[in-house]
Order: C-alpha cells, then sequence, then structure tokens
C-alpha cells in the first residue's frame, strides 16, 4: 500500500455529471485527478464534459470526456464501451446525476416521476451494474461512491417528493451492492450533501416563486457549522472514500452536511437571545 492513504495513481474512476457547468461532479473529478486518478467522464452538456477533461489535463491525468444521458439503457451501454476501449479496466465510480421537479405531490404527474426515477434511480443503478460486472470479471475490487442527500434519509417537504424518494431508494441500493458485492471487495458507499452551493442551487436561489432570503435563513438554521456545503466539502468526501483510508467502509452512509442530520427539529445552533 502506498504510503500516502488517499493516494488514486493508477486507478480509472468513471463519474457522472462531471461537466464543467455543473458542481458537485466537476468538483469530484479534479479532486480525483489531483490525487493521481485518470478519468472518463460523463454529461448531458458535452461541451461542459470537455471543459471539464481540459482541466483534468492540465493535471497530466488522462481523461476522457462522453455525451451521456444516464437515464437513457442505450446511451448508458454506450458510455462504458466507450470506457473499455480507452482504459479496459475500472477501479471507481461515482454516480453523481441527480435531478430534481419540484412539484407538490398532489400534482405531480407520472411522466414527471417516471423522468426523475428513470435518471435518479436507473441511472445509478445500470452504471452500477456495468461497473459492477467490470470490477468483478476483473477481480481487483473496486470502490463506488453514490451522490445521495440529506434527502435520502430525512423528508424536505418544499416539493422535493420524487426527489427524495429516489435519493431513500439510492441509499438501499447502497447498503444492499455493498453486502452483495462485499465478496469481490467492492466497496459500495453513499455521500449525503446538504445544500451546497453549486449552479442548481444557485438556480433554486434565484427563483422568483421562491422567498430566497427567507429561505437561505430557514436552511442555515438547520446546518449547526452555519454554512453551506461548497462543492469542495463534498470532493473531499469522495476521495476519501474511494481511497485506501476507506479500505474497511462499505455500505455506509457520510452526511456531509455541517451537522444537518444530526440537529433534532427542535433543536438550534444558537441559545435563545444570540439571534
Ligand atoms: N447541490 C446541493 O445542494 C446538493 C445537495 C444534496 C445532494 N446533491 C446531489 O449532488 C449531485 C450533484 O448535484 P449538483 O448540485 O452538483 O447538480 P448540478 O445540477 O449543478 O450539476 C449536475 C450535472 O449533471 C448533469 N446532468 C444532469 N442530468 C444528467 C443526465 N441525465 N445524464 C448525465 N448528466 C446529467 C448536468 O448537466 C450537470 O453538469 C446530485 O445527485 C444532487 O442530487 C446536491
Amino acid at each position: 500500500m502506498s504510503s500516502n492513504w488517499f493516494d488514486l495513481a493508477g486507478r480509472v474512476a468513471l463519474v457522472t455529471g462531471a461537466g464543467a457547468n455543473g458542481g458537485i461532479g466537476h468538483a469530484i473529478a479534479k479532486a480525483m485527478a489531483r490525487f493521481g486518478a485518470d478519468l472518463l467522464i460523463c454529461d448531458v452538456d458535452v461541451e461542459g464534459a470537455e471543459q471539464t477533461a481540459r482541466e483534468v489535463r492540465t493535471l497530466d491525468r488522462r481523461c476522457v470526456a462522453v455525451r451521456c444521458d444516464v437515464g437513457s439503457a442505450e446511451e448508458v451501454l454506450a458510455m462504458f464501451a466507450a470506457l473499455d476501449r480507452a482504459f479496459n479496466y475500472i477501479d471507481i465510480l461515482v454516480n453523481n446525476v441527480g435531478i430534481g421537479c419540484r412539484s407538490r405531490p398532489e400534482d405531480l404527474s407520472l411522466d414527471d416521476w417516471r423522468r426523475v426515477v428513470a435518471v435518479n434511480l436507473d441511472g445509478t443503478f445500470l452504471c452500477c451494474r456495468e461497473a459492477g460486472r467490470r470490477m468483478i470479471r476483473r477481480g481487483q475490487g473496486g470502490s463506488i461512491v453514490n451522490v445521495s442527500s440529506i434527502a435520502g434519509g430525512s423528508a424536505l417537504g418544499r416539493g422535493n417528493f420524487v426527489y427524495s424518494v429516489t435519493k431513500g431508494g439510492i441509499n438501499q441500493l447502497t447498503r444492499e451492492l455493498a453486502v452483495e458485492w462485499s465478496p469481490y471487495q467492492i466497496r459500495v458507499n453513499a455521500i449525503q450533501p446538504a445544500q451546497t452551493l453549486t449552479p442548481a442551487v444557485q438556480r433554486m436561489f434565484d427563483d422568483p416563486r421562491l422567498n430566497t432570503d427567507k429561505l437561505r435563513e430557514r436552511l442555515l438554521a438547520g446546518i449547526p457549522l452555519g454554512r453551506f456545503g461548497e462543492p469542495e466539502d463534498i470532493a473531499k468526501a469522495a476521495v476519501f472514500l474511494t481511497s485506501d483510508a476507506a479500505g474497511f467502509i462499505t455500505g455506509h452512509l457520510l452526511p456531509v452536511d455541517g451537522g444537518n442530520l444530526a440537529l433534532n427539529a427542535g433543536g438550534s445552533r444558537l441559545w435563545p437571545g444570540d439571534e
């Protein structure tokens, strides 16, 4: 084992939704490259993916960018065919893509439900299956990290219904695969971020239908560390979980949330009078 527990040199990682116009996937791809991994990244935003690939190459790592909608089985299979051609093996998979559809549950159409389930759950399943098959065949283990959410373990309300349900599913998918693939030394973990300052969250803060000052204040009140996450906060956890430093960790759902999930609904970081 390397003297650097976090060393990813010589490993091939696939990161979904890693385009430079996104947030967390972009940060994860760059962090993995800084720790030595070679990459295949995908996004529906092909120009964003190519931009990330250029940034990774300046770090002297290989990076192949492909366009892939992870909600399409055909496109996921084509992406893994591209991975086979470029690298012929995979050590690390990060399922980062996640979409939402804000709606009251009673108004949500079946089409919108299916669209979010297809991208978040089918996409995560398909990428895990394809990566798992290759890792099992090669016999050298591997590491999978699913980017879940605090919404996977607690309810958000505010129209996040189908998003939360898929994140709960991703949490259970993570535990099941951790058990099923433990004989092959494939570790499967999830990260549960709290609100993290990415373009997606910025779009929410810019939504004219929301009273965003109040929303920011309320969200921050639920984060004991008193700030929103940065994409690099999530990237650090991804490097840790995929590296040898986490060699005995599998089936774990790691909150990277400034203490959000630790806080009781009636709790507060502030004492009365401190507000
Ligand atoms: N930002 C947060 O506050 C937060 C909190 C908890 C969990 N998360 C989770 O973190 C992950 C990343 O979130 P983000 O805020 O960085 O998102 P983002 O919307 O800023 O970026 C997502 C990236 O994925 C790409 N993408 C979207 N749909 C795709 C598809 N079907 N196939 C391939 N690529 C696709 C987008 O083009 C974009 O580049 C998501 O799973 C999200 O649910 C985010």
